[in-house]
């Protein structure tokens, strides 16, 4: 009875997941991105749709397997995922923002192959990119909203900073200088926020694990409210 109850938590919900690194074009050949490999962002919407939820993946990878009934937006810039975010909120209970967002991209996009340069060094000027969990997180209604922190130092103070910057209701730091965490590997360590101030550090695990617990979390948090 009770795995029945737990199973159809989310019934009715809708959430947004993002996933990956954003690419910033620098002309038509180059861009910019970082090493996230989507997984996490992949297994919390197998985690949601395992909790009976409806989920739209909005990702910049695509060679992952999609969980079964996911609704898959592709996207490579922040910009692109932005405009899909937005677009899908206002009609959401949430969004976990598990991509790797650029913070900046090139000023200027080139319309043709840069040449290589007869001095050096060759400099690019990088302007920021929106925040996307920050907008959203400042014109939240009933949406919960999930940000995530990638730190290498001093991780639960720039976390917890994070959380109230954002206006999130739940924050998830990952060091990612540890071998067993964040970029690219299967597992991951995290400490999980939340608004009130109670933090929950959870052991090392398989990402399919730590949405899990993610994903319970949230639900208790959808509870209380
Ligand atoms: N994020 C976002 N839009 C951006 C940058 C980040 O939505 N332009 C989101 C990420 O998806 C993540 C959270 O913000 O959920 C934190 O990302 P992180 O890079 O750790 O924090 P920043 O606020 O970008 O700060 P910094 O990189 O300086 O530590
Ligand atoms: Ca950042």
């Amino acid at each position: 009875q009770l795995q029945q109850l737990t199973h159809h938590a989310l019934n009715g919900k809708h959430f947004i997941v993002t996933a990956g690194g954003t690419k910033e074009a620098i002309d038509p050949v180059r861009y910019i991105t970082n090493y996230s490999s989507g997984k996490m962002g992949y297994s919390l919407a197998q985690a949601l749709v395992e909790n009976g939820a409806t989920v739209t993946l909005i990702s910049t990878v695509d060679d992952l397997k999609l969980p079964f009934g996911v609704k898959y937006i592709a996207v490579s810039s922040a910009e692109e995922m932005r405009n899909a975010v937005e677009l899908a909120f206002d009609q959401s209970d949430g969004l976990i923002m598990a991509a790797a967002v650029a913070d900046y991209r090139p000023e200027n996009v080139a319309q043709q192959k840069i040449k290589k340069q007869t001095h050096d060094p060759m400099t690019m000027t990088l302007i920021q990119n929106p925040d996307i969990v920050a907008m959203m997180g400042a014109k939240k209604a009933k949406q919960i909203v999930v940000a995530f922190a990638a730190e290498t130092q001093d991780l639960l103070k720039n976390a917890k900073a994070k959380l109230l910057k954002k206006n999130a209701d739940m924050l998830i730091a990952n060091d990612v200088t540890a071998v067993d965490a964040g970029f690219g590997v299967d597992t991951n360590r995290v400490t999980i926020l939340q608004k009130d101030g109670d933090s929950i550090s959870l052991p090392v695990m398989s990402k399919i694990e730590v949405a899990r617990q993610i994903v319970e979390h949230m639900i208790i948090n959808m509870t209380k409210e």
